[in-house]
Formats: C-alpha cells, structure tokens, sequence
C-alpha cells in the first residue's frame, strides 16, 4: 500500500528520517541529497484517475510554517491544499507528538505520520471510488493531521419531514472521483438534500478518545435544558459496543480506530478488517465489479507487527498533540469570560478530564477542547443530513481549540470569519447568538482575541 521509497526511483517520498529531522526543525536528508518529495495529487473534483497531476517539490519545501493570529482572519492566505506535503511542525507546534510519550510511542507517531502521509495507488487498492489519495491532503493545514477547505458532498432524499439517506443509490456520502470514468458517481437527480462537509483538524484527538462516556453524559446533565445536548450513541465497530460518539461533525464514531476504517474506505476506497465493502458507484454492483480488481480486505494486517495501515493512522491522531494555545494578554483574559457569559460555553465547555489510560500522556489530562462533544438543534444552520443518531437539525458542537488555524469556519465553510461563525448560529445557539450581538465592540474584540488564542 505504500509508495516506493528508494532514493532515485521516480516515486519518492521523504525517508522517516528526514521528517522526524524536520519535525525536529532540522533539515535531515539521509542520504537522499537532492532527492525530491512527490507531492499530493491534485484531482479536480470530477476527475479520474488520468486527471491526476503529480507536483515535485524538493525537500527543502518541507519547512515549519508558523500560524500566527494574523492568519486567523485570512481564510484566502491559507496554503492552498494539495499541492506538497504539508510542513511537518517543530516541537508546541501544531502537529508535535503529545509530550510525555515513551520512546516507543513516539515510534507508533512517527510510522502513524508516515502512513497518514502515504498517497494510495490503485494497485493498493485505491478507489474504484474515492474522494482523495491520502489522509493528509484533507488533513494538512498548517501541518500534517490539521484541516484543509476540502470538504465532501453528502446527498439524501427529504419527504414529508423523513430523512432517506439513498443507501440503494450510493449514499448518503458521495464519492467524487473513480480510479475509472465508468465507476464515477454521481448525485441522483431524486436526491433534494445536499450537503457540504468540510475537513476538521485532527489535533488532540487521543485526548478527546480518552475522555470517559460517562464523563461526558455527566456533563450533559450539568447543562441548562434550553441549550442542553443530545448524547450521541453509536455503535463501535471496533468493540461491537454503544459507545458515546464524539467524532465528526455529527458525532458519528466513537474512537479513533472506527474513523480510520471509516476513512479509509470511504474516503479512499481501501477496504479494511472493519469495513470490508467497497462503495458499489450509485449502489450498482455490477459498476463496481466491473472495476473492482483488489481483493478484499485491501489494507492487511502486516504479521510482523501484527497492524494494518487503520491502525497505523490511528496511532498518529491518538498521539498527536492538540494545538498550542497563545500566550494570555488581559483582552485574551478578559475574553475569556465574556466567553462565559455570554454562554458560549454552555456548549463549548471549555476543558474535560480524561479518564484512566495506559498511555501515561493520556491519563487523566484536563482536555481544553471548548465543546461537549453533545448534538445540539442548530437549527436551520443543521446540514439537512439525519446520521444516526443524529437528526437532520443536530450539530456537535465544534471543538473550538486551534480555530485560528482553520478557517472557513461552520461544517459547510460558509464563514470567513469568527464573527460571521457566531452570527450563524441558530437553533439552541440563538439566544447566545444574540447575546453575542448586544455586545459593544470592544467586548466582541476581546471574545474573538480570546478564541483566536486558545
Ligand atoms: C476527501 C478528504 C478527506 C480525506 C482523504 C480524509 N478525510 Fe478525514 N475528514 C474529512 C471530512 C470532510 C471530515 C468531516 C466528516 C464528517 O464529519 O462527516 C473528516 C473527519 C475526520 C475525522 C473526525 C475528526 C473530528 O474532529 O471529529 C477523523 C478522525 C478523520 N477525518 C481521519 C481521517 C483519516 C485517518 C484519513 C485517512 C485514512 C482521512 N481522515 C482522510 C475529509 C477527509
Ligand atoms: C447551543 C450550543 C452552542 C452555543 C450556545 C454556541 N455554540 Fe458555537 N457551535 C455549536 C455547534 C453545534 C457548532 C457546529 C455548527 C455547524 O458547523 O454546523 C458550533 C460552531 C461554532 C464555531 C465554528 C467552529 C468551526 O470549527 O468551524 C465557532 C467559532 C463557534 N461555534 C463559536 C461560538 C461562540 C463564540 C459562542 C458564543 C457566542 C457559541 N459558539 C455558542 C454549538 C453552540
């Protein structure tokens, strides 16, 4: 499933050496002087496969790209996606391994990135349908396991209040490019719901994993009941138990593992030992076999270490550090409270405590991801699409931790701004909305200086 990494070959990514060395801020070629890092596809979105174009970026592109609160409202300064891999950060940077991790698990990191860095290829397995080549082109701003503006198209059929997800017809999730132009899906011309969901950051996810369900369904009960979340029940596939789901914008998995299996096949088209049923193009089965050619499951368990490439990528997001927060100023602090009171954060709690973990890093930490990880009734700004259990209107709260970094904001990107994120909110979140615009000016500045630093 990976790419060749031999030196001089025309296929090449950088060795593990050289992005540990410069994760380390140090420019390591090992041996591979003046090689050059084949940069992420580019596929337009209703490209095939001989769409693809390859960039060359020489190693020396690799650098630490410093995000500041300058970027924060910038959304059109943001390094385009796509086109090289994405920098790879220096310690209490965004995107540094958790600190307090064993030798051995910062080993777990290191091969988790490089598998979360590795671009599919059809003979791995790749597609026939797929949304993109690799995790870190959706997850790389501003630094590998961050966010990107890519989004993907979710469709579905609303009548008379019931939500039909289109299962016989390929969805709810579309995928929106094919390793064959015969196996290319498309959006019913029935659907009349589509959605955009745009890529979150990754930052911190071991952490959000280790937060105990009952820790979180107590802190729903601390919620007052016009704003109070659902708890958000799913089924893991990984332990075959209802667990309390906290990831994705609808809350839809409950760990890391699920979401890598999940991403795997159906961002990527890989089938795994928790998803081993590829995508059939708008539910037509004889579409997908006629361009099927992998065996499945395509991502096997390697008997030496006994992981396949899900478990790999689970391993960086759990131990992948969450986003530095910025030095406190008094606006900073005193944001901080207006943050309270105008009630932000009877949504977006701001810090949780993680539960008993093996992993020392992970045990028992205060988490300060400013949310419940609860669905809310958002309203008309919900995305029209019901995932169980969530209903067409209910949103999980975002977490908030690192948002200077990742605009647009909103699950559609529709905001540019914190402002215009805020002023967006509907449902459960309008009586803090409007709260937040009865604010005089210089107390909105220091709400958004405050989220631009934590
Ligand atoms: C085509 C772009 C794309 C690719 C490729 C992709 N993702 Fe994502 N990822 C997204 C989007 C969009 C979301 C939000 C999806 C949703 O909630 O419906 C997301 C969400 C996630 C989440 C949930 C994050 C959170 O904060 O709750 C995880 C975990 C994740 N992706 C892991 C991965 C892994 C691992 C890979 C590679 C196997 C991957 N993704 C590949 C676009 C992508
Ligand atoms: C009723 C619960 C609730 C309250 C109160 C609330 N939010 Fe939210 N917030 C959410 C939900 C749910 C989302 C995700 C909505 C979506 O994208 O569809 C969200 C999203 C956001 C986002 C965008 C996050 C991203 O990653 O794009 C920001 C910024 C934000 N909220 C800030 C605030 C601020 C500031 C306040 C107080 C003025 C506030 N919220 C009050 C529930 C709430």
């Amino acid at each position: 499933m990976k790419l060749s990494k031999q030196c001089g070959s025309s296929v090449r990514v950088v060795s593990r050496a050289a992005r540990v060395g410069a994760w380390l801020g140090v420019a390591l070629l090992s041996g591979c002087e003046g090689s050059s890092v084949v940069g992420p596809s580019t596929i337009s979105s209703d490209a095939g496969l001989a769409d693809v174009s390859v960039a060359d970026v020489s190693v020396a592109d690799v650098r630490v790209v410093d995000v500041g609160p300058s970027a924060m409202q910038a959304p059109a300064n943001r390094p385009q996606p796509g086109m090289r891999p994405p920098p790879i950060a220096g310690p209490a940077a965004f995107g540094s391994p958790l600190t307090g991790l064993t030798p051995a698990q910062i080993q777990a990191f290191t091969d988790g990135l490089e598998e979360f860095q590795n671009q599919e290829t059809v003979e791995g397995g790749l597609g026939p349908l797929f949304n993109n080549t690799g995790c870190f082109v959706c997850h790389g701003v501003p630094a590998t396991g961050g966010s990107t503006n890519l989004h993907v198209t979710r469709f579905g059929r609303l009548t008379a209040g019931v939500f039909d997800p289109m299962e016989n017809e390929g969805g709810s999730l579309m995928q929106q490019s094919a390793i064959d132009r015969s196996a290319r899906e498309f959006i019913p011309s029935t659907a009349n719901v589509t959605a955009r969901r745009q890529s979150t950051a990754l930052f911190g996810l071991g952490l959000v994993e280790a937060i105990d369900d009952a820790t979180i369904i107590a802190n729903a009960l601390t919620e007052m009941p016009a704003v109070r979340g659902t708890v958000a029940m799913v089924m893991d596939v990984t332990t075959n138990t209802m667990r309390v789901g906290r990831f994705g914008w609808k809350a839809q998995q409950a760990t890391l593992l699920a979401f890598s299996g999940d991403a795997y096949v159906n961002e990527m088209g890989i089938t795994n030992r928790f998803y081993p049923t590829e995508n059939a193009p708008n539910g037509d089965l004889a579409r997908l076999a006629a361009s099927d050619t992998v065996a499945d499951p395509e991502d096997q368990v390697d008997p030496v270490t006994g992981m396949a490439d899900i478990d790999h990528a689970a391993d960086f997001m759990r131990y992948l550090a969450p986003p530095p927060p910025l030095p406190p100023s008094p606006s900073i602090m005193t944001g901080s409270m207006v943050f309270g009171a105008t009630g932000c954060a009877d949504c977006h709690t701001p810090s949780m405590t993680t539960g008993a973990s093996a992993v020392a890093a992970l045990d028992h930490q205060v988490v300060h991801l400013f949310s419940d990880l609860l669905l809310h009734d958002m309203g008309s700004l919900g995305d029209g699409i019901a995932q169980s259990p969530a209903t067409t209107t209910q949103m999980k709260t975002a977490v908030l931790w690192g948002i200077r970094a990742s605009a647009p904001y909103l699950h559609d990107g529709r905001a540019n701004t914190l402002d215009a994120a805020i002023l967006a909110h509907e449902g459960q979140g309008a009586p803090s909305r409007d709260r937040y615009r009865a604010l005089n000016a210089m107390q909105r500045q220091q709400l958004l200086d405050f989220l631009g630093a934590i």
